[in-house]
């Protein structure tokens, strides 16, 4: 039976790098994007990529009118929702932004799934539910406590699905809990394409590599860690596209609903990343160490053991290609997806 899959937030970061994954393994798919962080040349680049088409609405999600003429036009047979914003520090300055766009966005694609009978729904939530863990690595069990409005943002809505799916045990519902995606695709064509100063650590890092930031600031070194820095969980994005598209294979067995964490199970320090990118590009990366950034836990990896046993999902790039293949990106693009 062909496939045919509803992605928002397409054009975005790991979107597009979904897409790629989607349709190489002849999924149709229909974006829905209004490019407020990423750019159209990403859909033309997966297509690029792919020699597929993409049917593409420059939609918000939050009007729920001009989403409904996707549903009525389309038929397609499960929904990734990948829209929404992601700035954790800009989240906790203006909350109500991050209320707005990833709630409202979540309701309305529900509700029309529900009308049009969708019942097939992937939803990107992220390692940041589990705040500050007890212990590690985590496990899909631990606690879900966020501690900004943008993982609020994150918490709300994975409550408003297993409302929703137990009230509708024939929906099947695939929480994904992204740990840190990084890197890019193999042939250097689609990345990651910050806006502004990049949130994030490889970002930073690739663009003091290319000299349009002078040095990088370690947010603290006092942590209790073996090198004294933050230690998280990087996984590729590409194997993050993969794990979409298992668990898309996994809601077509009629599984109702699923929480899977999507990372390596290996954390890696921040000074770790940095040799690590040292020696994938050749280049030496300047830093200095600055206080602690609030908020930040002194470690988060995941426990991979569900996802491996009930998706077949593991890992396959280490944290040599993510650097890589992100420098390629980085070097290829310098711009971004802007023309030189
Ligand atoms: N990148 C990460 O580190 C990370 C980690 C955990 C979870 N996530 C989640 O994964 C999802 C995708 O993240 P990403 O890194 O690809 O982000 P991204 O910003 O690159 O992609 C999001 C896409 O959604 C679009 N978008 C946002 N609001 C929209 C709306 N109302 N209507 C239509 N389009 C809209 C943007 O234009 C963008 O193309 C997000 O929900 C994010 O919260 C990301």
């Amino acid at each position: 039976m062909r496939h045919c899959v509803l992605v928002t937030g397409g054009a975005g970061y790991i979107g597009s790098h979904t897409l790629v994954e989607l349709l190489s393994n002849e999924i149709e798919v229909i974006v829905v994007d209004n490019f407020c962080n990423s750019s159209k040349e990403a859909l033309r680049r997966v297509e690029e990529i792919t020699k597929k088409s993409i049917k593409l609405y420059p939609y918000d999600c939050c009007d729920k009118e001009l989403l409904e003429e996707v549903f009525r036009q389309n038929t397609f047979d499960a929904v990734i929702h990948f829209a929404g914003y992601k700035a954790v520090g800009e989240s906790v300055r203006v909350p109500l932004k991050y209320f707005r766009n990833n709630l409202i966005s979540t309701l309305n694609l529900l509700e029309l799934s529900e009308k049009y009978q969708v019942k097939n729904f992937i939803f990107s939530s992220s390692a940041t539910v589990y705040g500050v863990p007890k212990t590690v690595p985590v496990s899909e069990e631990s606690e879900i406590f966020a501690m900004s409005p943008y993982g609020q943002s994150k918490c709300m809505i994975e409550q408003m699905l297993t409302s929703f799916s137990k009230a509708h045990s024939d929906w099947n519902i695939a929480i994904l809990r992204y740990f840190n995606p990084i890197g890019a695709h193999p042939s250097g064509k689609i990345g990651e394409e910050p806006r502004g100063i990049p949130n994030n650590l490889l970002p930073y890092i690739t663009q003091v590599a290319i000299g349009k930031l002078p040095y990088l600031t370690v947010f603290g070194k006092d942590y209790p860690t073996e090198d004294g820095t933050c230690i998280r969980d990087y996984i590729h994005v590409c194997d993050l596209a993969c794990g979409h598209l298992l668990a898309l294979r996994k809601l077509y067995t009629n599984c109702g609903r699923v929480v899977y964490n999507l990372g390596t199970g290996k954390g890696y320090s921040v000074l770790e990343v940095i040799h690590a990118f040292e020696e994938a590009s050749g280049l030496k990366i300047p830093y200095q160490i600055g206080p602690r950034r609030e908020g930040d836990v002194p470690q988060n990896f995941a426990s991979v053991e569900k996802a491996k046993k009930e998706l077949n999902f593991v890992a396959k790039y280490d944290l040599h290609q993510m650097c890589e293949d992100a420098w390629r990106w980085q070097q290829k693009n310098p711009k971004g997806y802007q023309e030189e």
